[in-house]
């Protein structure tokens, strides 16, 4: 298991909104949607520039560069938002964060999420 590391009280993140830290040399940005918190890397993925003063809607992200957008849950990209073309990488590394006594607590060790299928399944002609 990750350690955890204490970071802020939850009142220091506003609610449904979002603050920058820098914790053991990782840039990490978190965002408050009611008492939920989430962690996700503070660069996007593709150039590598700070998602930080993007626009955050509760379910995403909205990097203020070009305008792609991250789940904050999984870090994946929404490719229906995203028109530019492709990306180094699909996705956004997410860590544990966890709530406890008004303090948030982020383990520095990234999330890995199960890929999802890039089509849709479509169904087979039955023999
Ligand atoms: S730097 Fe984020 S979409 Fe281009």
């Amino acid at each position: 298991m990750t350690a955890m590391r204490d970071v802020c009280a939850l009142d220091d993140i506003p609610r449904d909104g979002k603050k920058a830290f820098k914790i053991e040399g990782k840039r990490i940005l978190l965002m408050r949607k009611a008492d939920e918190v989430f962690a996700l890397e503070n660069r996007c993925a593709h150039l590598n520039l700070p998602l930080s003063p993007g626009k955050f809607d509760g379910d995403f992200i909205v990097c203020p560069f070009h305008r792609a957008r991250f789940c904050v849950r999984t870090g994946k990209l929404d490719r229906k938002a995203f028109l530019l073309g492709r990306l180094g990488k699909e996705c956004v590394p997410t860590f544990p964060v966890s709530v406890t006594d008004g303090r948030v607590q982020v383990g520095l060790e990234p999330v890995s999420h199960p890929a999802q299928p890039e089509t849709p399944q479509t169904d087979q002609p039955s023999a």
